[in-house]
Formats: structure tokens, sequence, C-alpha cells
């Protein structure tokens, strides 16, 4: 989470301060199915037909998640209220619903019916569905300020997410768990993906094409985050994609895994990304690392070479990953523990179950199978003792 090497100053003091968060638990095992203290529940079905007008596609979505829609986007407003003396807000409500328009379609279109649906306004919906390049902007210089603060805060550029000392949570995150929905797209009453994704968002982080591809997204952190990418848009320079719409029209239109693999490395984004992507055949997994501009790396999997399996976090895999935030080594860990010759949906989720894999900010957990086309989510928790993140 921290960027820019303010960090090197009080490295030794964070490490020592931190040393406690960082001790990883024993791989799990037997969590499968979800259970116990770190299952919260389920995530509920919903179908959307793409046949209809994008402007009514969500409507049943929004009308049973309306509240907790409002209730999510009033503590994004409550979080960035107290930047600029609230100019933030007006910017929010009186600028950004001008954008709505330079959108590719079907984007701008349902975020429009959504907006008319729940009554949110329309430049609060547009900020819910562009945070992906907006948060890349606001954690490029994200610090923790607990050591120097009797509250803990992740202050970033954009606004500070407050460590609820009661609960042991952080707010939004919180927000965003009942929020998230698994919905089956479907075209001519046929499905054409699946995905897990969070009502009130139009584009996609997670999902499948049954017997085709597998395809999710981690956020990758970088100096030169979305604000060159947002910065362009609005002056009219669009040639760059939204990192979340262009996964949402690969899953929608590309129709194999190499198809998929040329369109996530090839096409211009307005923000850094990770994109994860499994096909149908032996050997075909890769991570795809992207700056807004190229692509800097694609790693398959290898089997001759004994890589069965790559694993991605939020660090460039050639790179150590930053030492406050390992989850990479005991991810691998438990994963080399497994071995190829027993990985199934069960054991993954073992190892998605090991703290600190499973931390504070998870969200949820999706389980996906490209060969029946399964896709299964799980709304997490993790109870004290649990690192932050
Ligand atoms: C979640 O779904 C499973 C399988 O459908 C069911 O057995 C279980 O009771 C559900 N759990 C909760 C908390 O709803
Ligand atoms: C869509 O498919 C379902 C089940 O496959 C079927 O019950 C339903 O009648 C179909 N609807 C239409 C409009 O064809
Ligand atoms: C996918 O392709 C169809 C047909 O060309 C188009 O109407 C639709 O908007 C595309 N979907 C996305 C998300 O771009
Ligand atoms: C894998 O995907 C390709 C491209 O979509 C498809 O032609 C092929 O039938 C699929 N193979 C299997 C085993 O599903
Ligand atoms: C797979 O797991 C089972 C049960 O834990 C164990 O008995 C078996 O030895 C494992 N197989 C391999 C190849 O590790």
């Amino acid at each position: 989470y921290i960027l820019g090497g303010q960090l090197t100053v009080c490295d030794a003091a964070l490490k020592t301060y931190f040393f406690h968060f960082q001790t990883a638990e024993e791989c799990r095992d037997s969590m499968y199915p979800p259970k116990g203290p770190t299952f919260k529940g389920n995530v509920t079905w919903y179908t959307l037909n793409l046949d209809l007008p994008p402007s009514e596609r969500w409507t049943h979505v929004i009308k049973e998640k309306k509240a907790e829609l409002v209730a999510m986007i009033q503590a994004i407003k409550d979080l960035a209220g107290g930047f600029f003396h609230g100019k933030l807000i007006h910017l929010v409500d009186n600028e950004l619903p001008l954008i709505v328009d330079t959108l590719p379609y079907p984007f701008n279109e349902e975020i429009k019916g959504l907006a008319a649906v729940s009554g949110v306004p329309l430049g609060e919906v547009v900020l819910f569905n562009i945070f992906y390049e907006i948060f890349t902007v606001c954690t490029s210089v994200v610090f923790d300020t607990f050591p120097f603060n009797s509250q803990w805060t992740r202050t970033t550029l954009c606004f500070s997410e407050r460590w609820d000392r009661k609960t042991h949570t952080w707010t939004i995150t919180e927000k965003l768990k009942p929020l998230v929905v698994n919905v089956d797209f479907k075209r001519n009453n046929k499905t054409v993906f699946k995905s897990t994704s969070f009502a009130g968002y139009v584009g996609m982080l997670t999902g499948i094409r049954p017997k085709e591809f597998t395809l999710t997204v981690n956020e990758r952190f970088s100096v030169d985050g979305g604000y060159i990418g947002i910065l362009e848009w609005i002056l009219g320079q669009r040639d760059g994609m939204w990192m979340s719409f262009l996964t949402r029209r690969v899953l929608e239109n590309a129709t194999s895994y190499e198809d998929a693999k040329n369109e996530l490395a090839q096409t211009k984004l307005l923000a850094p990304a990770y994109f994860i992507l499994g096909g149908n055949q032996t050997g075909q997994g890769c991570v795809i690392t992207r700056t807004r501009i190229n692509t800097l790396d694609i790693w398959e999997i290898a089997l001759k070479l004994g890589r069965w399996y790559v694993l991605e976090t939020n660090y460039d895999h050639w790179e150590e990953p930053f030492f406050l935030d390992d989850r990479r080594t005991p991810a691998m860990k438990c994963m080399n523990k497994i071995t190829q010759a027993n990985i199934t949906l069960q054991t993954i989720y073992d190892v998605l179950s090991t703290k600190p894999v499973l931390n504070k900010l998870t969200t949820y957990t999706s389980l996906m199978e490209v060969s029946t086309g399964k896709l299964e989510s799980y709304i997490r928790a993790c109870p004290n003792p649990c690192n932050p993140w």
C-alpha cells in the first residue's frame, strides 16, 4: 500500500511495530464447504438479460439492493467530505454527470439506468463505477497513521478509510459486502458469462465464460496511477479503456483464451492492473502485468519447468512483495504443500482461508472451474487475530 519511498525513513521502526501482524498461520485444511467464523454468507444469484435495453438491465437488482447502495455511497461521501471542505462532493455531483456521456456504450446507458432506478445522484453512481481508476490515483500515496495517531486511518490522496475500533473492521470494506452479487449474463436466454460483482457496478472484476476461460483483476499500484489516464479522458483524449469495462467486454465478447489474452494485453488502459486469466486447455493460465499503455510481462504456466500454477497478489511477480504486505509467500507455501495432484476448488478455498491471504480487507472469495462452468462466491470475515490487510 505504500509507494513512493516515503516509508524508507522509518522502515525499521515500522517493521518492528507491524511485526505482530505479520505472523502467518499454518495452512488451513478442511475449510470447505464454507462455514464457521471466516464465512459470512452466500452470494445471491441474479440473471441479467443482455437483450434488454442497457438502461433496463439492472432494474431488478437495484430494487433489492438500493438501501445497501445508498449506504455505501454515503460512507464514501462521509470519508471524502472532510477533504477540500466538501468541495469534492460538489465536484462529484456537478461535474461527474457530464462524464457519463463520454463513457462507451453500453456502460453509459447502464449507469444512467442505475441512477434513475436507485435515486442516487448520477455523479455519485459514476464515481462508484470509475472507482478502480480513482483508487489507483488515491492509493499512490497511502500511509497508515496508527503509530503516529491514536485513530487508525489509511490516509490516501482522496480520503481516509477509518478503522472501526469497536468492530475491528474497515468501513468501506464492510459496506461493500452486502452489495456482492452473482450475475448470470444471458443472451437469447443462454448464459454468456457469469460474474461476481457489486450491485450498482457495471464493469466486472471476476468472471467466467463456461468452457472457455476465467478472468480476474488485481489492483496494481504504480506511481503513474490512473491520474494521467483520467486527466487525458477529461481533456478529450479517449483512446484508453476503463479497466473494469475492458474486463466486462472481454467476458461478454471474447470467445477463447487466446482472444481474451490478446485483448487484455493490447488494449490501452487508463490505469495499471494485473489480469489473471485461465483457459480450458492444459498449460493455459497466465498473469498479465499491465501499465496503462503496454504489457510489461505475461507470466504463463509452464509444466515443463515445474510451474504448475501462477499466483498473483498485488506486486510484480519478478519483484519482492512489499515487506508489510507479503501474502505471496504464505499462499505459495500452501499451494506447494497441497501439490498439483490435489488441487480442487476445496483445497483452493483452504489456501484463500489462510491468514494473511485472508485478512480484514477480504470482501469475498470466488472459486471458478472452467470445465464445468462453476462459479461459487462466499462473503468472508476475518475474526481476530487477523491482519488488517
Ligand atoms: C449457503 O448455501 C449452502 C449451499 O446452498 C447452504 O447449505 C448453506 O446453508 C447456506 N448458508 C447460509 C449461511 O446461508
Ligand atoms: C429460458 O430458459 C429457461 C430454462 O432453460 C426456460 O424455462 C424458459 O422458458 C426460457 N425462456 C424463454 C423466454 O425462452
Ligand atoms: C459485445 O458485442 C455486442 C455485439 O457487437 C455489442 O452490442 C455489445 O455492446 C458488446 N459488449 C460490450 C460490453 O462492449
Ligand atoms: C476451448 O475453447 C475453445 C475456444 O472457445 C473451444 O473451441 C473448445 O471447444 C474449448 N475446449 C473445450 C475442451 O471445452
Ligand atoms: C491428496 O490428499 C489426500 C488427503 O489429504 C492424501 O491422502 C493424498 O496423499 C494427497 N495426494 C497427494 C498426491 O499429495
